[in-house]
């Protein structure tokens, strides 16, 4: 966002729609005034925490490639703007993992650091992609762990980090202060869940020592509200189970785990029209509803997912507004067309607030 009329005529938008949601029309104008002078003045303005909160929570309503939105109203807001050095960023990100983990009952969470300022240098930035995720090793007989992880890995290791080598190694958090030499910190085992997979009716599942960390935190997304961009915003809702047993765990680019289940399961793998893949991916996902729901963690199978997903746009409707939404991302890539997602049309049409892709701070 570059000139002042520019952040004000998108501050404007924000606050009308904003405050006639919360049925505070009549602040309106004074609210605006205020806004108007503070651009004036700093070429800027600030966010109540009324305004971020309620933001974050439309950026949420609308993105349109995340089939989980029915929640949005649920969403707790945590105001980090205020905080300055690395170590300050690090204990709120801990608190944020312990907060949305919140022993297994998972909470949809955002904690929202510095705004961007015109001109100069992100305050905060977090080169993580999630908060939590496993670190990928390219070696002489392959890749250990998470090869989505392989540059960021690398970079971790340039700041001198050390894995421990394993496929499930917790990446550090790396962050960013005003454009200086990033910082890395080790996340405290004891804040972290994991869930082993095992199979409900497969004993010998269990044997892969497979895992999955129970709660996707991202943290490399711009949130945009009103014309203020939030360049670091991690925030979570839990997992879709098709999202951990039919790509991160399945993908041939992934963990590519396909091969084994269907060997534990023996499965006839000699031609492609036995059908195996799918059925090893069903029960791939049926594993890891079956892990985590055995150990306490939040997880919605695809189908109840999409379900809540009617209910979602039943209610915009009923609100009286516009559906967005992106087809490609919102049908699930098991059974997608089980759900009723798969036979209608969406509006991929961008609107703000919302969260958005950012360049990265690291080459590579
Ligand atoms: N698909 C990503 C992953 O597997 C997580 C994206 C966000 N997912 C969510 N349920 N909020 O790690």
């Amino acid at each position: 966002m570059n000139s002042s009329e520019a952040v004000y005529d998108a501050a404007e938008a924000f606050v009308q729609q904003c405050y006639s949601e919360l049925n505070k029309e009549t602040e309106i104008p004074v609210r605006l005034g205020e806004i108007k002078e503070e651009i004036r003045q700093t070429g800027s303005y600030t966010h109540t925490l009324e305004e971020l909160s309620h933001g974050a929570k439309m950026a949420w309503r609308n993105s349109n490639r995340c089939i989980g939105r029915f929640f949005w109203q649920t969403l707790d807001v945590f105001d980090a703007r205020k905080l300055t050095t690395a170590e300050e960023v690090f204990y709120a990100l801990c608190r944020h993992i312990e907060y949305a983990t919140n022993g297994g009952r998972i909470l949809p969470t955002i904690t929202v650091f510095a705004q961007q300022k015109e001109g100069e240098q992100d305050r905060i930035r977090l080169w993580n992609h999630q908060l939590l995720r496993y670190a990928g090793y390219e070696t002489e007989d392959g890749v250990i762990g998470d090869p989505w992880s392989i540059a960021f890995t690398r970079q971790c290791e340039a700041l001198g980090w050390r894995g421990k080598g394993t496929d499930y190694d917790l990446l550090p958090l790396v962050i960013q202060v005003d454009g200086g030499e990033a910082e890395w910190f080790d996340i405290p085992g004891e804040i972290v869940m994991e869930v082993p997979i095992r199979h409900p009716e497969n004993a010998a599942v269990a044997d892969l020592n497979v895992k999955w960390y129970g709660v996707p935190i991202i943290s490399d997304m711009r949130m945009e509200i009103g014309g203020i961009d939030y360049p670091a915003a991690p925030f979570n809702g839990w997992y879709m189970e098709t999202e951990i047993g039919a790509r991160n765990l399945a993908d041939t680019d992934r963990y590519d785990l396909l091969p084994k289940v269907a060997s534990l399961f023996e499965l006839d793998t000699s031609r492609a029209s036995t059908l195996w893949k799918d059925r090893a991916l069903v029960e791939l996902n049926r594993a890891v509803i079956h892990s985590f729901k055995e150990d306490g963690v939040s997880i919605v199978d695809h189908h109840t997912a999409a379900e809540q997903f009617r209910q979602f746009e039943m209610r915009e409707q009923e609100a009286g507004r516009k559906l967005t939404g992106d087809w490609t991302w919102l049908i699930p890539p098991v059974s997608p067309a089980a759900t009723h997602v798969f036979h209608k049309q969406y509006k991929d049409e961008v609107i703000t607030p919302n969260y958005h892709y950012q360049e990265k701070p690291y080459s590579g």
